[in-house]
């Protein structure tokens, strides 16, 4: 659709953001879901926040996504906050809507909605997240939001994995437990493992949080947040221990997916989600 004075802009706020995959998803949805609206990266200096995300809204932005480092800080511009944010304490979503600022954060709902379109259930399963940082948070929220039986948080710092704990003890009944990677034989058994660190992302590949294979014994799957590279050690060793496998890319095109349609309060079909993911897999992994 050719940009015209009906135009909407949508943009990305962060620093980096040279080399976010954010526009391409964003305007392949707007074309293929017809919508008149453009999305650009935004470098957002230190300091700025809050002259971004106030300019955007004396701008008639439609709405933003926040990435690092922003994403705890700009919950100080927002006006209403919506359940998930709320509870993880980060925001990588703002929509405007008649002067006000609505914060959203989508990245836990992706990673269902990507575990989900691989086949993975998660009602009453038993989950190890190894993490504790804000990727973390939003894993463990998501988790027990899909009802998970048991959440495993495990961190080398482990005052962060008790901030996560303390955090799903309030606002759900289930079982949390932290412990450190010391403690990992004890935890068996495990049905889903989450690797929210950035160990193993590109360039240091050949790194891997798990040392000894057997952790992965009688496990369904491992999922690596990490999707550069795309198999990172971490899998590759689960799928050597014979346990299914997914990366990150899904999670971060689904958390997009959920964002366009807050903006747009619209529903994505199915058969334009697959179609533009064919499109999203090809360009980063084939290109
Ligand atoms: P994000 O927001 O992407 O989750 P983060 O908040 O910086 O990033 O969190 C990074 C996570 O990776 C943390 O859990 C961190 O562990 P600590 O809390 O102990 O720092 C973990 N991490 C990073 N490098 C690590 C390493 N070499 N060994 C163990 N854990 C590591």
């Amino acid at each position: 659709m050719e940009v015209n004075g009906k135009t909407r802009t949508l943009g990305l706020f962060g620093n980096p953001v040279a080399h976010t995959y954010s526009p391409f998803i964003q305007n392949l949805l707007a074309q293929y879901m017809e919508i008149n609206s453009v999305y650009m990266p935004f470098k957002v200096d230190e300091g700025k926040l809050s002259d971004a995300v106030n300019g955007a809204k004396a701008m008639n932005f439609l709405g933003n996504n926040v990435t690092v480092p922003y994403k705890v800080d700009v919950i100080n511009y927002m006006d209403v906050l919506d359940e998930n944010a709320e509870m993880i304490g980060a925001v990588n979503t703002i929509k405007y809507t008649n002067g006000l600022t609505y914060g959203y954060n989508t990245d836990g709902e992706g990673l269902i909605m990507s575990c989900k379109k691989s086949g993975i259930a998660f009602k009453d399963k038993t989950v190890c997240i190894l993490g504790a940082g804000g990727a973390a948070k939003a894993v463990a929220v998501a988790c027990a939001k899909v009802q998970v039986k048991k959440i495993y948080i495990i961190n080398r710092t482990i005052e962060k994995a008790k901030v996560i704990a303390e955090i799903i003890k309030k606002y759900f009944n289930t079982e949390v437990i932290v412990a450190d990677y010391n403690q990992l034989e004890a935890l068996k058994p495990i049905d889903i493992c989450f690797q929210t660190t950035s160990i193993g992302m590109h360039p240091n590949v050949e790194a891997c949080p798990i040392t000894d294979n057997s952790f992965f014994e009688n496990m369904e799957w491992a999922v690596d947040i990490i999707y550069n590279p795309c198999e990172t050690r971490f899998l590759k060793q689960a799928k050597e221990m014979g346990i299914s496998t997914l990366n990150g890319l899904g999670m971060l095109y689904f958390q997009a997916v959920k964002a366009f349609e807050i903006w747009n309060d619209t529903l994505v079909p199915e058969e334009i989600v697959d179609i533009i993911y064919q499109k999203f897999y090809n360009h980063v992994y084939e290109t």
